[in-house]
């Protein structure tokens, strides 16, 4: 799907909005990365310059320069060439593209550094990311550029483009929805047909087959992780042997027309919860619930909807005994920490791991306010290491993480992913 016109100058038009005057933004696309042989990974554009541009292709920029007395906004692209696009497809061109996206110039991608040597001398700020993971040589070409032409004040998008991006709109909103929905979809598919003796790949393909069969692919690598693996965080190999009685954590989420969801299940495979299991899959699930009442009140902040899971999780685990001391100590000496070692809350939008700061501007340093128009992750989780003797035994090896999105609406909070069974 493209990003039409009107869209793309409104946003650009909020963008400038933020730059100081005299100055200069430059947004790279992402890079074709190759995997191996004549083999390449699957292009997927770099979330900012997708949002400002709507173009899909490699080898990209935007450069945006805001004076008193203009706004410059200047697209570079591959050129049109007959022969490679037999092997690679289409390619738009500069020309097509600057009418396509209504910007006011357009050159060849190995254009960008002698334009930025003509366009930018006498601005007093820059705005760059210098440590992306991609184009490495060519930004430290573009900082020289920068330190050269003497610019004072260099500083990253990431801040601005940030605040337009953590405010999602009504378009925005509709693909989130429907990302959310497949999702919620392929985490029923799985909850239905897991046996034990399949193998964790199995289910992952029944989640990534059904992210496929509805246009969408995975925004992360999926997670499923029978028993032990659940207490891994990062589990990715989801090449073991599924046993009845265990618990499953599947952590998958698609993306939709550029946008993700994220959503984790945790259930017994071929059972019922045994109760050790029972009671941490209870304690995480009233840790969710409380966190997720919380963000359904008006100006809330972000960091009162992780105390909120974190408070429950403690106080729970102190009540089975599993840490010692009252919850005051608990949360100050982090001993909960061993058994919850992540945050509760994430943003989410083009990235999993969405931009936009974690603390209101111009404030010193306090947690953001949820507004309207904001997603987050809610996802606590409880994990047992299966080879800490320190825990009772009837606790080790058990993993538990629930994980939903939500949107913050003007009267509350909506459940973007409430399909997935809990
Ligand atoms: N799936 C990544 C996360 O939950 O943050
Ligand atoms: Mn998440
Ligand atoms: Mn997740």
């Amino acid at each position: 799907m493209k990003i039409d016109r009107q869209t793309i100058s409104k946003r650009i038009k909020k963008f400038t909005n933020l730059m100081e005057v005299n100055s200069a933004a430059l947004f790279l696309s992402a890079e074709q990365i190759h995997r191996n042989s004549d083999v390449e990974h699957r292009f997927r554009q770099d979330s900012s310059f997708w949002y400002l541009t709507g173009f899909n292709e490699a080898d990209s920029a935007l450069l945006i320069i805001k004076t008193k007395k203009e706004i410059s906004t200047i697209i570079f692209a591959r050129p049109k060439d007959k022969e490679k696009e037999v092997w690679t497809g289409k390619r738009v061109g500069p020309d097509q593209l600057k009418k396509q996206t209504g910007f006011k110039e357009s050159y060849e991608y190995k254009e960008l550094e002698t334009q930025l040597e003509k366009k930018i001398g006498g601005l007093s700020h820059f705005y760059f990311e210098f440590s992306g993971y991609n184009y490495v040589l060519l930004r430290s070409k573009i900082l020289e550029i920068i330190k050269n032409k003497r610019i004072q004040n260099i500083s990253s998008t990431q801040n601005l483009i940030g605040e337009l991006r953590l405010i999602k709109e009504d378009n925005e909103i509709e693909l989130m929805k429907k990302a959310a929905k497949i999702s919620a979809e392929a985490h029923e598919i799985a909850l239905r047909k897991t046996k034990a003796g399949m193998y964790e790949f199995q289910i992952e393909a029944l989640i990534e087959g059904h992210f496929r069969e509805n246009g969408a692919n995975w925004a992360y690598p999926s997670i499923v992780a029978g028993g032990n693996n659940a207490t891994i965080l990062h589990y990715v190999n989801n090449d073991q042997k599924l046993h009845k009685g265990d618990l499953l954590l599947i952590d998958a989420g698609c993306e939709y027309e550029y946008y993700a969801s994220d959503i984790t299940r945790t259930f017994p495979i071929e059972s019922k919860f045994t109760k050790p299991q029972e009671k941490i899959y209870g304690l995480v699930l009233k840790a969710q619930q409380k966190a997720i009442e919380q963000a359904h009140l008006k100006n809330v902040s972000f960091e009162s909807v992780h105390l909120k899971a974190l408070e429950t999780l403690c106080t729970g685990l102190i009540d089975m005994g599993l840490l010692k001391g009252n919850l005051k100590s608990v949360l100050q000496k982090l001993t909960y920490r061993k058994f919850y070692m992540h945050k509760t809350s994430h943003w989410l939008g083009l990235d999993v791991h969405d931009v936009g700061s974690y603390q209101e501007p111009n404030s010193e340093g306090n947690s953001r306010i949820l507004k309207p128009g904001m997603v987050i992750t809610i996802e606590p989780g409880l994990y047992f290491d299966p080879e800490d003797i320190s825990i009772p035994q009837e606790f080790r090896g058990i993993g538990v993480r629930i994980e939903d999105d939500i949107l913050i609406t003007k009267n509350g909070a909506e459940i973007l992913t409430a399909k997935a069974s809990k």
